[in-house]
């Protein structure tokens, strides 16, 4: 099967990382991963990848300028094999520089193709079941037909069942964090943790708890990967959680409300006594720690503050900075002028989308731990 493992854009590099570290090497081609695959790749791709969004196979490649075309080529894969009586169908199109352009037209007469041909074996679809997601992507006149193997975003791992203000997608988060230098034996500190999804993804990271182990797949409903083996390597994947491991893992948050959230959601997935979580004003926060990593989301100003208070705590955010020396900090922001507020040009920085918003991860580097064991020194 030739598998598309989708991912958000500035996230590519991380995806890269965590799929090498899978023994899989492929070319990332418009923010997707495509490779050759079975239901092995399928389970575990759907099951271990922290940055990714989705994972797809594609059931059919052909070229169409007519309707008719796409109506032919779309009826031709079995899907009766794949799919069951009773799905929900729904269909998704994309077209890009192609005769065909009518999205809403393209997913009509693909949804009544995939109809007729269920219809050879079945009389009647009640279309009550699971929802299986369909996605026609046209580009230069030549359909791809793509079925959807995650169901909800592989953003959703199970935990997050509360709301908050602007919080950061979970497969950002773990991208941030794969990308930065924090490893488990490094103190980690976000200073604006909202509902705790970077601390929380550090420590399922650091704990290796596979990022969809507490979900469900659409691939589950699908004859697409042989039965059983989604329990095989969930239990495989369980034998490596170390959950004796101890962590520095602290987020705080000036408002209590959002702490209560942060410890509700690690709770949901057993995590509540591997973070420290406390409500704490930025301003405040110290640590006994001579090297660790603050990895923040800060409010960004459009939606949550006045640009005036926004520069002020960029401003103050600097000066915690300053005082953690032998700490590297990331922070991401949409806010343009975020440098010059913090009072310090970052060593590098990377564009990505929070939420659709382009925003900017800064980087500021500081001294590399001599060896694992400097990462329990504490400051004088
Ligand atoms: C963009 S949100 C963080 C969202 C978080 N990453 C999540 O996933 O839920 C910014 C957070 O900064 C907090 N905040 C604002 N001013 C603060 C301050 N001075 N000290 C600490 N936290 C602050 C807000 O309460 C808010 O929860």
């Amino acid at each position: 099967m030739e598998i598309h493992v989708g991912c958000g854009s500035g996230v590519e590099t991380a995806t890269k990382l965590e799929l090498r570290e899978m023994g899989i090497d492929a070319p990332c081609i418009n923010g997707r991963f495509i490779f050759e695959g079975g239901g092995d790749e399928i389970v575990k791709c759907n099951l271990l990848l922290r940055t990714a969004d989705r994972v797809q196979v594609r059931l059919a490649k052909f070229p169409a300028s007519t309707f008719d075309e796409l109506f032919e080529g779309v009826k031709e894969v079995n899907w009766a094999d794949i799919i069951p009586r009773d799905a929900a169908i729904i269909v998704n199109a994309k077209s890009v520089k192609s005769k065909l352009t009518a999205v809403s037209s393209i997913q009509s007469v693909s949804k009544k193709a995939i109809v007729e041909s269920l219809k050879k074996k079945y009389a009647t679809l009640p279309e009550t079941g699971a929802a299986v997601r369909i996605e026609i992507n046209l580009f230069q006149d030549e359909v791809s037909v793509l079925l959807d193997t995650s169901g909800d975003g592989l953003h959703k791992r199970g935990y997050r069942d509360l709301v908050w203000q602007a919080p950061i997608r979970e497969t950002l988060a773990a991208a941030i964090i794969k990308l930065s230098v924090w490893a488990p034996d490094r103190a980690l500190i976000d200073a604006f943790c909202g509902s705790g999804t970077i601390p929380i993804e550090a420590a399922m990271s650091a704990l290796n708890i596979p990022a969809g182990y507490f979900r469900k797949f659409a691939f589950e409903d699908l004859s697409l990967v042989e039965r059983g083996l989604l329990e095989k390597r969930r239990r495989e994947a369980e034998e490596k959680i170390e959950r004796d491991k101890k962590l520095r893992v602290s987020g705080f948050d000036i408002n209590p409300k959002a702490i209560k959230l942060a410890m509700h959601h690690a709770k949901n997935i057993g995590l509540e006594k591997y973070i420290h979580f406390e409500t704490k004003d930025m301003r405040g926060i110290s640590s006994r720690y001579k090297y660790g990593v603050i990895i923040s989301n800060p409010p960004y100003g459009e939606r949550l503050m006045e640009e005036r208070e926004l520069r002020e705590l960029y401003k103050d955010f600097g000066k915690l900075y300053r005082s953690m020396d032998g700490w590297s900090l990331y922070t991401i922001t949409a806010y343009p002028d975020f440098e010059r507020c913090f009072g310090k040009k970052a060593d590098g920085n990377r564009k990505m989308y929070n939420a659709g918003i382009e925003c900017r991860l800064y980087r500021y580097l500081g001294p590399k731990p001599k060896a694992a064991s400097d990462c329990d020194s504490e400051r004088l």
